[in-house]
């Protein structure tokens, strides 16, 4: 067999979200930024907080007092305590710190478990609609990505009919993603149990994606960790997958978890080892303080008033679809009212050219959300308000 990797990473196609941004960068570059006002930037899933005061104090201490030294693979083991605490308060299963593994963000957690369990050829269902990481990081560990639709129609679940139809004796993992970017979407419990039968029915890793399990407004996330034993949890099927980058304003910090099996452990801290020795100390300190330190229900709050002022905003311009129960994203059906096919790609482009507005096109996640743009709710509240104003605007007009 031919090895993928090289070739296939040279020739990967930036995707839509990567696009309009540059685009716009180089918009704002020709047409000088005096000129053209800043757009108002709703594509990008960054917290618009900063870091709270005594996590960044954390880090500053450290680099005051501490040597910073080269420091064990899986992380620190006072930190590894406490993620088995939290995952135990806040997730709701029971684990040690030998089933934690510190990972350069939510993103190193999974190309660490990708690159621990794909083997050349190996087929891996993601989602459609899916943060756009999964398709690369999967290709870059030698494995093929196989999308699974989401459907609006069922509210942005899995079918777990089409996904039987996609298990092939090659198939030899399972993502999932929920709460959901880029939907918003929060599994029930019930739909949760089903995947995870599926998923060990068929044999398959299961790796699920709980980055934004912090970020709930309604309903209750759950990990699919919850329904198995501690001795099924250490059959080593399961992988769970953490960051602090969303709950704690955190995204340029770089640093996540991943929660599995002990055995799983070992093997991903060997490839953790090789891949970039150890997360900064400084950085492991500071998450320590996260985990420790006063918990304000703030940014929750913002978050969710933001998703309600755009779903009211969205109700009364006969937008509205679906309520997300999570994260801080929602989709928006793009169709015009005479109901003739749109591309999300080039709505997107329309709408920073004509009003200066960016959103991520819903090509970027895969095919199922083409006529769909994803919205991004952590900029300031004018923003929103005047954004999603402007968009329906822009679709009706
Ligand atoms: C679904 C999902 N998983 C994982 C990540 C990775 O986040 P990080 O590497 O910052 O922890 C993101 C980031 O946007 C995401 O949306």
């Amino acid at each position: 067999m031919v090895k993928r990797g090289i070739s296939d990473m040279y020739h990967m196609p930036a995707n839509d979200l990567r696009l309009i941004n540059m685009y716009a960068q180089q918009r704002a570059r020709e047409q000088g930024e005096h000129t053209l006002p800043a757009p108002i930037a709703l594509a990008l899933g960054e917290p618009h907080f900063r870091t709270p005061e005594h996590i960044r104090s954390a880090a500053l201490k450290t680099i005051q007092d501490e040597e910073i030294t080269y420091g064990p693979a899986g992380g620190w083991p006072w930190l590894k305590e406490l993620i088995a605490e939290k995952v135990k308060r806040v997730n709701g299963y029971d684990i040690t710190a030998e089933n934690t593994a510190i990972t350069m963000g939510g993103t190193g957690a999974i190309q660490t478990a990708l690159n621990a369990i794909i083997e050349n050829g190996d087929e891996v269902l993601i989602p459609d609609p899916a943060w756009p990481q999964y398709h690369a990081q999967i290709t870059c560990s030698g494995g093929i990505p196989v999308r699974y639709a989401l459907s609006p129609m069922r509210g942005w679940l899995p079918d777990l009919e089409q996904l039987e139809g996609l298990v092939n004796p090659r198939t030899r993992m399972l993502i999932i993603n929920t709460p959901a970017n880029p939907t918003g979407r929060v599994f029930p419990q019930h739909v949760i149990a089903e995947l995870l039968h599926f998923a060990l029915h068929h044999d398959l890793y299961l790796l699920s994606d709980e980055c934004y399990d912090e970020i709930v407004f309604d309903d209750k996330h759950v990990s699919p960790a919850t329904f198995l034993t501690p001795q099924e949890f250490e059959a080593g099927n399961v992988l769970c997958v953490y960051s602090f980058s969303k709950t704690y304003a955190m995204t340029g910090w770089r640093i996540g978890y991943i929660v599995a099996s002990k055995e799983m452990i070992r093997t991903i801290t060997h490839v953790l080892d090789s891949d970039h020795t150890n997360i900064s100390k400084i950085v492991q300190r500071a998450a320590a303080a996260a985990l420790t330190g006063p918990r304000s229900d703030e940014m929750l709050a913002v978050y969710r008033s933001h998703r309600d002022l755009a779903l009211t905003i969205l109700q009364r311009t006969h937008h509205y679809a679906y309520t997300p129960g999570g994260t801080f994203y929602l989709l928006l059906d793009i169709t015009p009212p005479d109901g003739l096919p749109v591309h999300a790609r080039d709505f997107a482009y329309a709408l920073l050219c004509e009003r200066n507005i960016i959103v991520a096109p819903g090509t970027s996640f895969g095919h199922v959300a083409s006529k769909y743009v994803r919205i991004s709710l952590t900029a300031p509240v004018e923003d929103i308000a005047h954004g999603i104003e402007e968009i329906c605007a822009f679709i009706d007009r």
